[in-house]
């Protein structure tokens, strides 16, 4: 996988790399910097060069995609039936939570977690309920049961889990399909991450369980693994309920025409390129671990089994400053400030290493300085 020099990244304008004045190297946003998969880019130069830019019109071809991407990469039987369209998966989970919670109702989370997990449950009306991870990663079943006895109305689950990069198991994904039957609590998997299980990790598709289409729907999109988070296609697949059938009628023209183009093109043709950006990232895992353990020893952390998201433990160092503030403020470094995800993010950053080797070298040397 061959990225673009510093100078040609920065001619993207993509939130990535419009936040920060240039002097700032960035490795906050979920965006990677590798070129676009060569299936995806044929069929977005094709609509362009016929000026194919009108509504997208989702149909049995992104069902199909998906289906055939979650057989092969996973033996996960998908119906194409059961896939419906979302403009991206926040706007999924908003609306798969506002059919499925009454006023008053609360939604279970599970902190750290990706901010906008706080944001769609208040988004869609819901009360806020969290049950922090067990030990920083492990989903804490006997606290999410106690949870779960007051019955909420859903539980919004991260696997992979954005900070963390925890791959929830197979034992872990059945326990909750139990707890969630035993009280009637919905869960709704968001798995953007799952195409993004690195090498040693072994990803479960919540749906492929016994029991879990009866208490459970999933959301996932090629937007991570496939850098296409600007096109806006994601999709919701549902289990025995039809919770999308409930969406609004608009819904549906909400999807981004290039989004969903994109989309079949990388669910369809892109698993050579995706195993490849897999052995990259692997690298850079492995690169990184050894930059922090000869540069910046005092950070901990346990590296992800999926994503290219590190989650870095800063608390070596108190300070009155959060520690994303100083790495960008003296080191001029933008990592995501821990404290984003949860209360339990204090003292941590979250670095994006989706990026080459060279801006991973010269990223860590300003983190050194950050604390010189
Ligand atoms: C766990 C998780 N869900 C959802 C999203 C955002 O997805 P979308 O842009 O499709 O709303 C992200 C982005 O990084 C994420 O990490």
């Amino acid at each position: 996988m061959i990225i673009d020099s510093l100078d040609h990244l920065r001619r993207r304008r993509s939130a990535k790399w419009r936040r920060y004045p240039d002097d700032v190297l960035p490795l906050f946003v979920a965006e990677m910097d590798v070129p676009l998969a060569p299936a995806i880019a044929d069929v977005l130069r094709a609509a362009v060069e016929s000026s194919d830019t009108g509504y997208a019109i989702p149909g049995a071809d992104l069902g199909e995609a998906v289906a055939g991407f979650a057989a092969r990469r996973w033996g996960w039987q998908v119906d194409p039936a059961k896939v419906t369209a979302v403009a991206d998966v926040g706007v999924g989970a908003v609306e798969l939570l506002r059919a499925l919670t009454s006023p008053g109702d609360s939604v279970v989370i599970s902190p750290p977690v990706y901010p906008p997990f706080f944001h769609w449950v208040q988004e869609a009306g819901a009360q806020l309920r969290e049950v922090p991870l067990a030990d920083g990663r492990r989903l804490d079943l006997a606290a999410l049961e106690t949870a779960f006895a007051s019955h909420p109305a859903a539980y919004l689950l991260c696997n992979p889990h954005n900070p963390v990069g925890r791959v929830h198991t197979r034992d872990e994904l059945t326990a909750l399909i139990t707890l969630a039957s035993r009280y009637g609590v919905t869960v709704i998997s968001d798995e953007i991450h799952a195409p993004l299980v690195l090498p040693g990790a072994t990803f479960t598709p919540f749906l492929s369980l016994p029991g879990a289409a009866d208490v459970g729907v999933s959301l996932i999109s090629a937007s991570k693994a496939f850098n296409l988070a600007g096109l806006k296609c994601a999709a919701v697949v549902d289990g025995t309920r039809s919770v999308a059938s409930a969406f609004p009628p608009d819904a549906r023209w909400r999807t981004g025409h290039f989004g969903v183009l994109a989309t079949v093109a990388a669910f369809t043709h892109g698993d050579a390129w995706l195993d490849g950006l897999l052995g990259f990232l692997d690298e850079r895992r492995t690169q990184l671990g050894t930059l922090l353990h000869d540069r910046l020893p005092w950070i901990t952390w346990t590296p992800p089994e999926g994503t290219f998201l590190a989650w870095l433990d800063c608390r070596a160092r108190p300070d009155e400053e959060q520690p994303a503030r100083r790495f960008l403020d003296r080191g001029r470094v933008a990592l995501e400030p821990g404290l984003r995800f949860g209360a339990s993010g204090a003292g941590y950053v979250r670095l994006n290493f989706g990026t080459s080797a060279e801006i991973l070298d010269e990223a860590t040397q300003r983190m050194v300085r950050a604390y010189r």
